[in-house]
């Protein structure tokens, strides 16, 4: 079943002189419980089709389709909670708040879902538990390692069960163990049937994906 649909997607940002194309003609559809990795050298548009995927940016012409209906339909009071119905995101820098303890940080999209405390209170546990963070549930990213962060991170973006996973660069900050747990925590997400979409400059982290896409000036020019 296909869930992504772009159709002749272009991303052109500024404008004359200073034109730059984020992405050129990009024909892609994206089925169901697919793991996929988007590679290509720097500035090759890879940040921005997945924030284009995940409704975070939109064309600027071409046509993009979630589940067969045109993003443009989604107006914008609903957009927000379309975003937090479909996607998880994960980002290189993990972007956590600083200041947030690990459960303050992972209940941020719940805000959005409008969930009962006490149901919140359950979700976040049983997240915690699965990602062996249950013993930093207070404390605060700066007393975390990298690799505990980028857990945290994870455990924010599948806090509200989303049918796919957005990943840029998840182990890019990552020493190679912790990469490893990383991945194999994407894997096991991929196996309960989650769809999932990373962005990665390290070909050794592809082999769970069952499609490689790369990108250069902001094309497809091989699919493997
Ligand atoms: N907000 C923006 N305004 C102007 N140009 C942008 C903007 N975002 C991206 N670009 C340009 O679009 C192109 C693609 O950028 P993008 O961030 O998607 O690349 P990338 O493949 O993710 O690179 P990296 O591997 O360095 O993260 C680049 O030439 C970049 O300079
Ligand atoms: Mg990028």
């Amino acid at each position: 079943m296909v869930i992504l649909n772009l159709d002749k997607v272009c991303k052109v940002y500024g404008k004359e002189e200073g034109k730059v194309e984020g992405l050129n003609n990009i024909d892609l559809e994206i089925k169901k419980g697919e793991f996929i990795a988007i590679i290509g050298p720097s500035g090759s548009g890879k940040t921005t089709l997945l924030n284009i995927l995940g409704t975070l940016d939109f064309p600027s012409s071409g046509q993009y389709l979630i589940n067969g209906e045109s993003v443009e339909e989604f107006n914008k009071c609903n957009l927000a909670k379309k975003r937090n119905k479909y996607f998880g995101f994960i980002v290189q820098n993990f972007a956590l708040i600083k200041e947030y303890t690990v459960y303050e940080n992972i209940e941020i999209p719940l805000n959005y879902a409008n969930i009962k405390t006490r149901d919140r209170k359950a979700k976040i546990k049983n997240v915690l538990e699965r990602l062996g963070l249950s013993d930093k549930v207070n404390k605060t990213p700066k007393e975390l390692s990298g690799g505990q962060c980028q857990r945290v991170a994870i455990a924010r973006a599948i806090i509200n069960d989303p049918d796919i996973i957005l990943a840029d660069e998840p182990t890019g900050a990552l020493d190679k163990d912790t990469a490893e747990q990383i991945l194999e925590l994407l894997r096991e997400l991929n196996e309960d049937g989650k769809t999932i979409i990373m962005v990665t400059h390290n070909l050794d982290i592809t082999r769970y994906c069952n499609r490689i896409i790369k990108l250069e000036y902001g094309k497809i020019v091989e699919t493997i």
